[in-house]
């Protein structure tokens, strides 16, 4: 670096006016750990929130985009008044954005470039590659896996996109090709529900994932909604066809004292037994398609420049947080998709009223107890959306069942970052030590129904 240039850090130290500027600024910075060598990203705002002095900190080296480095010095000579120094010799210290991948893939690129009708279009191709690949009686478990990788994939990716596209979009014909995009999505659940039927071994999936993306979050949602579907598709039939309901009446009294917890966070009518699951969860094709694609559409609301990580260095509390209410908005205000759909992605961190929990149930219902101070809940766990928007029920089935996966997922992350990823039974340990028996957060007895679908299906 000359004498002449400046590093964004050295122009911090100088200016302690720039902070207030920059602060209210949609910057974005890569974190080097200097130890480490691991570069994340956080942004500049939630940064100087947690620590006005963050810069400071040895260990770490921070940098801008080339693309927020251009912003910065537009708006620096725009306040050049403010500014101790040469401003026209200012030269920050920039990183290529491509050095890290995006957390929705190379592919949030390939289809921005689409049209609304080509990337419909995507999603009929995806549906009849996988109703033909079903109708041929040599395919292999490998084909349809691979089939439906993709299909998640793309569809996870199509429908971020142009969602986002819509904020804002009042045209007509852009509008009813996003219809399209959605009818089409419904659609392919219905191809996945097929393939689920035939019972294909899909254990493959995740290294597949890992080859046909690099986006961090994509793979994070296709692993989870292809576990998640897989999962909801075991307790469908257990409810159905192998009296699980009837089963679980005998040990209710023995799930009782690990759901004591809600009575001291939730009111309740009655708390008995009957009170966790009043009657066997009802499953019928449309239900079970709006669970996975709520499930598929979990995590829409993560901001596609940032990697999310609980604990890790770019932690940030109130962006973690905030990723649930935007998919859930995303989802219900700017798609038809039914509003049982978007609340999976508003409900999946609520962890049945824990503190460290959060979301668009426990947001809305305070709300509803100022009006009503003497409400109480019927049931704790429902599949019936109705239950849970009239208050009645205190958890909806789809959000509670990816609420386990997606912790699962988390924790045995190949990618993790700020861990070791855990072995499953390591996962499972931890989550049954700190999410069941010391802090009630996950479903107990969708727990238990987990492992046991994971040894069926020689996962653990
Ligand atoms: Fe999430
Ligand atoms: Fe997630």
């Amino acid at each position: 670096m000359s004498e002449r240039t400046l590093s964004f850090v050295t122009l911090l130290k100088q200016n302690s006016d720039v902070l207030e500027i920059l602060r209210e600024q949609d910057i974005v910075l890569f974190c080097r750990n200097l130890r480490t060598g691991k570069i994340s990203r956080s942004r500049f705002s939630a940064l100087y929130r947690n620590n006005p002095l963050f810069w400071e900190v040895p260990q770490w080296s921070f940098s801008l985009s080339e693309s927020d480095a251009a912003g910065v010095i537009d708006l620096l000579e725009e306040k050049r008044a403010l500014i101790k120094g040469e401003i026209n010799q200012l030269h920050l210290s920039v990183r290529e954005s491509e050095s890290l991948p995006p957390s929705f893939g190379g592919e949030y690129e390939e289809i921005q470039e689409m049209t609304l009708e080509q990337r419909s279009n995507h999603i009929v191709r995806a549906i009849e590659a996988l109703d033909a690949a079903l109708n041929e009686p040599r395919i292999t478990a490998h084909q349809v896996a691979s089939l439906m990788t993709d299909a998640a994939i793309y569809s996870t990716v199509i429908n971020k996109v142009s969602i986002e596209e819509m904020a804002g979009e009042e045209n007509l014909l852009a509008q009813r090709y996003l219809l399209q995009i959605t009818a089409k999505t419904e659609l392919l659940m219905s191809s996945f529900v097929e393939a689920l039927s035939r019972n294909y071994n899909l254990n493959h999936t995740v290294e597949m994932i890992m080859e046909k993306t690099d986006g961090v979050t994509s793979r994070h949602m296709s692993r989870v909604f292809l576990l998640s579907i897989r999962f909801l598709d075991e307790l469908r039939h257990e409810f159905e066809y192998a009296g699980l309901y009837q089963r679980l009446q005998s040990r209710m009294k023995s799930y009782m004292p690990l759901y004591e917890p809600l009575r001291e966070r939730y009111p309740f009518t009655r708390f008995e037994p009957s009170t966790i699951l009043p009657g066997p969860l009802r499953f019928n094709r449309k239900s079970i398609e709006a669970n996975m694609l709520g499930i598929l559409l979990h995590d829409l609301g993560k901001n596609r420049n940032l990697v999310y990580f609980d604990g890790g260095e770019g932690y940030d509390r109130d962006i973690i947080e905030k990723h649930a209410f935007d998919g859930f908005r995303m989802v219900r205000e700017k798609t038809v998709y039914d509003q049982s759909i978007a609340s999976v992605a508003g409900l999946h961190h609520e962890y049945y009223g824990h503190e460290q929990g959060y979301g668009v149930f426990r947001s809305t219902y305070g709300e509803y107890r100022k009006k009503f101070p003497d409400h109480s809940f019927d049931a704790v766990l429902t599949n019936e959306y109705n239950d849970i928007v009239s208050f009645k029920a205190l958890a909806y089935f789809p959000a509670k069942v990816l609420e386990i996966v997606d912790v699962y997922d988390a924790l045995i992350d190949r990618e993790r970052r700020y861990k070791e990823p855990l072995s499953s039974g390591e996962a499972l340990i931890f989550m049954r030590k700190n999410m069941i028996d010391r802090d009630l957060k996950l479903d107990p007895i969708l727990f238990d129904q987990f492992i046991k679908f994971l040894q069926k299906a020689k996962l653990i």
